[in-house]
């Protein structure tokens, strides 16, 4: 047991597939996993850990917002051995050719964060995918005929934002999408020895509004679920 995870010693995967909300979790875990048990409950953020294929897996909730996520990374990698963390999640759409239902996959992450200032002294840290999941997410989506998109994300603080000139930016500078936990995941996964990759479903777009159904979501979150387990075990 550790702070903030009930777990046994030994009931957490090498390889946690990590979505923000713990009912995704369980969903996940009863939907794709084999013989799936509940191994957290504190503070009702639900693990599982089952088989894919044959493979141990973990599916963890992290809640919203790097500040949440990072304290289950922290302790899924410090005291449990995580070595494989695949965020599945989803985000708002910045770029004009991509659409909602679309996949994307964070190559590098931008953020706004002053989680790692006191860390780097100030220097710009760029936090990125580990290039063999990248790789692997991206072969397994394009056989699965799913649109992918590769490349910056923006990880933010603020759901509800007060600068729409930030949007602007990021669209100019080719950021593909806005969400809230990758740069955390990437930082604690480069400074633990981990590999770590966000694969992200487009629930929503920014410039024009458009939004997943919720009858459809499900769907759509399947497929990044499925991506996601091919990478890890490719
Ligand atoms: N902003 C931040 N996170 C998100 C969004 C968004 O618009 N959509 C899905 N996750």
């Amino acid at each position: 047991m550790t702070v903030h995870i009930g777990a046994k010693p030994g009931e957490i995967a090498e390889t946690v597939l990590l979505p923000g909300d713990p009912y995704r979790a369980k969903w996940a875990a009863e939907t794709f996993l084999e013989d799936a048990v509940c191994v957290n409950k504190v503070r009702g953020m639900l693990g599982f850990t089952g088989t894919w294929k044959g493979n141990r897996v973990t599916i963890h909730g992290t809640g919203m917002g790097m500040p949440s996520l990072s304290i289950y990374v922290n302790e899924l990698i410090q005291e449990y051995g995580a070595k494989t963390l695949i965020r599945i999640g989803s985000c708002g759409a910045i770029q004009e050719n991509i659409n909602v239902r679309d996949v994307v996959i964070a190559m590098a992450t931008t953020s706004t964060t002053s989680m790692n200032n006191s860390v780097f002294h100030g220097a710009n840290f760029a936090p990125c995918a580990d290039w063999a999941l990248l790789k692997a997410a991206v072969t397994a989506a394009e056989k699965r005929d799913t649109p992918v998109h590769v490349g910056n994300i923006f990880s933010s603080d603020v759901f509800y934002s007060e600068h729409p000139d930030l949007d602007t930016q990021l669209e100019r500078h080719n950021v593909l999408a806005v969400e809230m936990e990758a740069a955390e995941l990437y930082t604690l996964a480069a400074r633990h020895n981990a590999r770590a990759l966000a694969v992200l479903t487009v629930s929503d777009h920014l410039k024009t509004h458009e939004a997943l159904p919720s009858d459809q979501r499900e769907r759509s979150f399947g497929d990044m679920v499925e991506i996601a387990l091919e990478a890890a075990f490719n």
